[in-house]
């Protein structure tokens, strides 16, 4: 750890506060490096060392990149599509080679992550991340109290029961639901196993993510602040308990 920067400077930089609030960080024992209790002084090198505060990975990396997408419909969310059509990467102007984050159907539109930080992505497309993600879903017909009661307790699908899920009428027809799976063409599905074909779906949210005014076929680059609240809500599903600082 002689080497590199001062770990206060990692942190402020990565949205910690200032270097003087980061130092009480590192002093109160909330900082880890690579899974050993920081002290001041310490010195690191960003992209090589695991840092965390609070047991949550700290975003240190100065060559991530992070954007969040409005995908239209039509627009394809793999990296190349062999027929040539538009993909949400042809939506971001990015300097570095990066990748979608979990999929959108072609039909679906909304907020897409496209980044090129395969921890991020790991943790957020594994099902035990279980990191909410919103829709809004305009349905065939208008959904009953008790066709809402069975997507929010679970439905049957081919590939099993539906975890449960927050879903509530917006107005006729339209619903928001909120799932914590990321099956194949899920809400779709859900709602077409309680007799309701959707004919436009909506993201809305990922997590901490949401953002009205990103229009359709716009990107961003996220900010350090919605970076981190990515990272705090794959919190500690990754196996940082057994780092948990004791002092
Ligand atoms: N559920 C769907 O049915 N389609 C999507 O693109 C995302 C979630």
């Amino acid at each position: 750890m002689e080497a590199g920067e001062r770990l206060q400077k990692t942190l402020a930089r990565a949205g910690y506060g200032s270097r003087r609030t980061c130092e009480l960080l590192i002093s109160a024992g909330r900082v880890t490096v690579d899974g050993r209790v920081a002290v001041l002084g310490n010195r690191v090198d960003p992209e090589a060392r695991e840092i965390r505060v609070d047991g949550v990975i700290a975003p240190t990396s100065q060559s991530a990149v992070y954007y969040l997408v409005n995908k239209p419909a039509g627009v394809v969310t793999t990296a190349s599509d062999p027929q040539g059509r538009a993909t949400v990467l042809d939506l971001v102007n990015a300097p570095v080679r990066v990748f979608p984050v979990g999929r959108l159907d072609m039909n679906t539109e909304g907020l897409l992550l496209v980044t090129n930080d395969g921890r991020l992505a790991h943790l957020l497309t594994h099902p035990s991340s279980g990191v909410p993600k919103e829709y809004l879903a305009r349905v065939e017909g208008d959904p009953t109290p008790g066709d809402l009661r069975r997507l929010r307790e679970g439905v049957e699908l081919d590939d099993g029961v539906t975890a449960p899920a927050q879903v509530s009428r917006v107005s006729e027809g339209l619903i928001r639901i909120v799932i914590h799976e990321g099956r194949n063409r899920q809400v779709r599905r859900m709602c077409a196993a309680v007799g309701h074909e959707v004919t436009r779906l909506v993201r809305t949210r990922i997590g901490p993510l949401s953002d009205p005014t990103l229009a359709p076929g716009a990107a961003r680059p996220l900010t350090t602040a919605e970076v981190r609240r990515l990272y705090e809500a794959v919190g500690r599903s990754d196996g940082a308990a057994s780092t948990t600082i004791s002092q």
